[in-house]
């Protein structure tokens, strides 16, 4: 299972990289817009420098709604860095874009998917990556989990090559029920792969190490 993070923050980033556990990572215009980064030569040097952090993969979203717009916006974002994913819309034109870039050899990662036919077309159009958002679901009284495990079953059932990224993750027991359900990929905030070094045993049995440690050598 790899692991991305979920920013364009180069901080978080970082953190997460030297932690020796972060693939890659998926950013959105929300996210870059969080940042302060805009204006392409921006854009394209904020991207760059994501890239000489990660060793895996980096999703780049587009802006553009319509399949020309798309289709240029994502050659010049794939130019940027072999690294580079394409992040296209679950919508008509993206999956004709998705179509496209598989012929291309641009790899891309279908966004915005909430069902489990979506992620059918995704797929079929030759999509590399898979993005269905979990909290967003649980956001409206859907079990975004559930869906999780649909899709991998559905891949499993055809062999589809498409790798499930699991999106949207807001706590640790999302990852953790990814996992269970195996996802190819989650993509979370920081403080849900930080959060997995938690547990009051841990730090209740390393306290009492130290002291008889300490007890023992004084
Ligand atoms: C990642 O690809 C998605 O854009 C992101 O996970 C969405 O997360 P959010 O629902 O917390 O904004």
């Amino acid at each position: 299972m790899k692991f991305f993070i979920d920013t364009a923050n180069l901080n978080e980033i970082k953190e997460a990289h030297d932690l020796g556990v972060l693939d890659g990572v998926t950013t959105n215009p929300s996210l870059m817009a969080k940042e302060g980064i805009r204006g392409d030569e921006n854009v394209t040097n904020h991207y760059k420098a994501i890239c000489d952090i990660v060793d895996d993969k980096v999703s780049a979203e587009v802006i553009a709604t319509d399949f020309e717009g798309m289709v240029k916006e994502g050659k010049a974002l794939a130019k940027i860095d072999d690294k580079i994913v394409v992040k296209v819309p679950m919508i008509k034109d993206g999956i004709k874009a998705i179509k496209y870039f598989a012929s291309e050899g641009i790899r891309t990662n279908c966004t915005l998917v909430f069902s489990a036919g979506q992620a059918i077309l995704a797929a079929k159009a030759g999509a590399s990556y898979l993005s269905p958002f979990i909290g967003r679901l649980d956001d409206i009284s859907f079990d975004g989990l559930d869906l999780i495990g649909q899709i991998v079953h559905i891949y499993q059932n055809y062999g589809f090559e498409t790798e499930v990224l699991a999106a949207s993750i807001r706590h640790t027991m999302h990852l953790i029920k990814c996992a269970e359900l195996g996802a190819d990929v989650v993509t979370c905030p920081l403080k849900v792969i930080t959060g997995l070094l938690n547990h009051p045993l841990t730090d209740k049995g390393l306290a009492q190490f130290l002291a008889d440690h300490a007890k023992a050598n004084a």
